[in-house]
């Protein structure tokens, strides 16, 4: 599992390292692995996802999803 070279920017934890680094935790797995592909691909363009995302197969894709899909979050409303 590549998790560790996603780590530096969105955590291990998938809670974003920088401001202009989404969290991932949680996040919708179908959405996710979605956008990976286009990343891939340069659909979706950004300069650093763009790159990381060259040497990732289908199976890492998934894989990657899955693993931040299934970190538990809880939320809390703004009051
Ligand atoms: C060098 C920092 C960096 C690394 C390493 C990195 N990311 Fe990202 N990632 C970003 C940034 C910045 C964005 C926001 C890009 C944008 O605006 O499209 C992003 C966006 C994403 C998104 C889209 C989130 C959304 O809400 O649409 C996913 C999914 C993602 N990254 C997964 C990964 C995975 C999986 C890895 C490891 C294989 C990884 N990233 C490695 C910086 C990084």
């Amino acid at each position: 599992m590549k998790a560790k070279a996603c780590a530096v920017c969105h955590g291990i934890d998938g809670l974003g390292k920088r401001p202009d680094m989404p969290n991932l935790a949680g996040q919708n797995e179908l959405y996710m692995a979605e956008q990976l592909r286009r990343y891939r691909s340069g659909r979706r363009a950004h300069p650093e996802m763009n790159v990381v995302s060259e040497g990732l197969s289908d199976q890492d894709i998934d894989d990657l999803a899955r693993y931040y899909a299934a970190i538990k979050i809880t939320v809390e409303l703004p009051k």
